[in-house]
């Protein structure tokens, strides 16, 4: 049985796992169904952690049995976008979920690769607002790949990024959709901070201080 410290890279997901933005998401997809007159609780965001924004907002019109025109249907991406990035502009390293900055610098001290492997189109932008996109040797988003999670896919192109394979790497997630992505591709899937994944994950920490390496 492998350890923690037997391999070579870590992929974190970014919304939950290296920053608290899920409730920011959370906010926005309400303000959006609510304009269709579609109640969205928290529980029902559970089922939309990790997954992409238009196949977030096609769950929300089914929830709904509202059907828009291709028209409306972008304009509320872009309204639900526009709100979220409104509510996180003020972001700083701050915002950090505990033991991040100190995982990465610890794992950089050791030599390990760092990558990231995101559904989200505003990585990048997230990553440079919280002052930690220096860490990682690649960040893989939602605009870079064909399939999002529960593909494999991000996992798979940021492992290829790094020069290692699936077996060397441990991923990071908070969602099911990612736990379900991170094991589809081989790779030891490590659940934080979001009990709900508790029994789907390999191993599980309520945050990355009870992470050891
Ligand atoms: C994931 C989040 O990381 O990114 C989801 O968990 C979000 O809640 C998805 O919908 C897409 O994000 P964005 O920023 O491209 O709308
Ligand atoms: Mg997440």
């Amino acid at each position: 049985m492998k350890t923690n410290s037997d391999y070579k890279g870590f992929i974190f997901d970014l919304d939950g796992v290296l920053v608290s933005t899920e409730h920011n998401h959370f906010l926005a997809w309400q303000k959006t169904a609510n304009l269709l007159g579609i109640e969205f609780s928290e529980k029902e965001n559970e089922n939309l952690k990790g997954v992409s924004r238009v196949d977030s907002l096609k769950y929300i019109l089914n929830l709904g049995n509202a059907i828009l025109s291709d028209g409306e249907f972008n304009n509320l991406l872009d309204f639900k976008n526009e709100s979220y990035l409104e509510s996180i502009q003020h972001l700083t390293q701050q915002n950090c979920l505990k033991g991040v900055v100190e995982t990465l610098t610890k794992a950089k001290v050791k030599g390990l690769k760092l990558a990231v492997g995101s559904s989200s189109k505003n990585a990048k932008r997230i990553l440079k607002l919280i002052e930690i996109e220096d860490f990682f040797d690649t960040v893989v988003d939602g605009s870079m790949v064909e399939h999002l999670k529960p593909s494999p896919e991000v996992f798979l192109k940021a492992a290829t990024n790094l020069g290692l394979s699936p077996s060397e790497c441990l991923v990071f997630e908070d969602a099911a959709s990612g736990i379900q992505a991170a094991k589809s591709g081989g790779f030891t899937a490590i659940g934080v901070g979001n009990e709900n994944i508790k029994q789907l994950a390999d191993k599980y920490y309520n945050d990355l201080t009870e992470f050891t390496f």
